[in-house]
C-alpha cells in the first residue's frame, strides 16, 4: 500500500539509484524513476516497484541538460502529481591525474555531478517551496570531504553538492524543506568493480567496520533522511562509510 508520498530518483537505472528505488517502494513511496539510456532492465525495475503495491513513472532524461531536467520534472508531476522527495544520485568518474586531465573529462563530470543537481533541483524547489514541504537527499561521496589523488573532477563535484546543500538548507528551511548530503564510502557497484584487487585490500585497512558498504547499506540512509524520523536535520553530510572518514 502507497504512503501517499512521491520520490524522484535520478540514475536509477542501476547501482545504488536502483536500490534506493526498491528501498523506498518498499517503504510505500510512489517513484519516479529516471534514466539515461535505455536498458531492458529499466522495464522489470518498474514491474518490480509496482509489486511492492507502489506506482512507478519512468522518466528518460540527461541530467546535464537543464532543458531535459524540466521535462522529467514536469513529467513526473503529471503522471504522480508531486514530488515529496528529490534523490540526486546520478553521477559519473573519469579518473586520473590532473596533469594529463583534459578540460573535457573535467567539466563532464561536473556537468553531471554538480550542475545536474543544480538541474534537477532549481526545477522541483519551487514545486516545494509552493507545497510547504520537501526533502532533498544528494549523494556525495566521501572523496567530496577528504580528497582523492586522480579525483580532482569528481571530488570537486562532489564538494560543491556539499556547499550547494548546506547554502540551499538555509535558503529554504523556513519553507519546511530540508536539505542533505550523503557521503558514502566505498559501495560495491559497477562504478568501483574496476577497481583492483589490491585496491580492494587496502579499502579492508582502511575500514574500521572492514566491509566495502553496499547500495542497501545508502538506500536506508536515504529513507531515513526522507522519513519523519529526521525531521529536526538539515544542511548535514551523512558518512556512510564504515567509519572510513571521522
Ligand atoms: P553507477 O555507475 O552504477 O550508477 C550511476 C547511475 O547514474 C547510472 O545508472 C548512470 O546511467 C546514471 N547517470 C550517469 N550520468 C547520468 C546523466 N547525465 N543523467 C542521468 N543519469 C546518469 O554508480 P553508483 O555507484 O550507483 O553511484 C551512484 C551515486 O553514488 C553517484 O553519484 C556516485 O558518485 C555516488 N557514489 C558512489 C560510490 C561508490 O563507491 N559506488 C561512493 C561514493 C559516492
Amino acid at each position: 500500500m502507497g504512503n501517499g508520498k512521491v520520490v524522484f530518483v535520478t540514475g536509477a537505472a542501476r547501482g545504488i539509484g536502483k536500490e534506493i528505488c526498491l528501498e523506498m517502494a518498499k517503504e510505500g513511496y510512489d517513484i519516479s524513476l529516471n534514466y539515461r539510456t535505455k536498458t531492458d532492465d529499466i522495464e522489470d525495475l518498474k514491474k518490480q516497484i509496482e509489486s511492492y503495491g507502489v506506482r512507478c513513472a519512468i522518466v528518460q532524461g540527461d541530467v546535464a541538460s537543464y532543458e531535459e531536467c524540466e521535462k522529467m520534472v514536469n513529467q513526473t508531476v503529471e503522471e504522480l502529481g508531486k514530488i515529496d522527495i528529490l534523490v540526486n544520485n546520478a553521477g559519473i568518474t573519469k579518473d586520473g591525474l590532473l596533469l594529463r586531465m583534459s578540460k573535457e573529462d573535467f567539466t563532464n563530470v561536473v556537468d553531471v555531478n554538480l550542475v545536474g543537481t543544480f538541474n534537477v533541483t532549481r526545477n522541483v524547489i519551487p514545486l516545494m517551496v509552493k507545497q510547504r514541504s520537501g526533502r532533498i537527499i544528494s549523494i556525495a561521496s566521501v572523496v567530496g570531504i577528504a580528497g582523492n589523488a586522480g579525483q580532482t573532477n569528481y571530488s570537486a563535484s562532489k564538494a560543491g553538492i556539499i556547499g550547494f546543500t548546506k547554502s540551499l538548507a538555509k535558503e529554504v528551511a523556513s519553507r519546511n524543506i530540508l536539505v542533505n548530503a550523503i557521503a558514502p564510502g566505498f559501495v560495491a557497484t559497477d562504478m568501483t568493480k574496476v577497481l583492483s584487487d589490491d585496491v580492494k585490500e587496502n579499502i579492508n585497512t582502511m575500514i574500521p567496520l572492514k566491509r566495502i558498504g553496499t547500495p542497501n547499506d545508502i538506500a536506508k540512509a536515504v529513507k531515513f533522511l526522507a522519513s519523519e524520523d529526521s525531521s529536526y536535520i538539515t544542511g548535514q553530510v551523512l558518512h556512510v562509510d564504515g567509519g572510513m572518514l571521522m
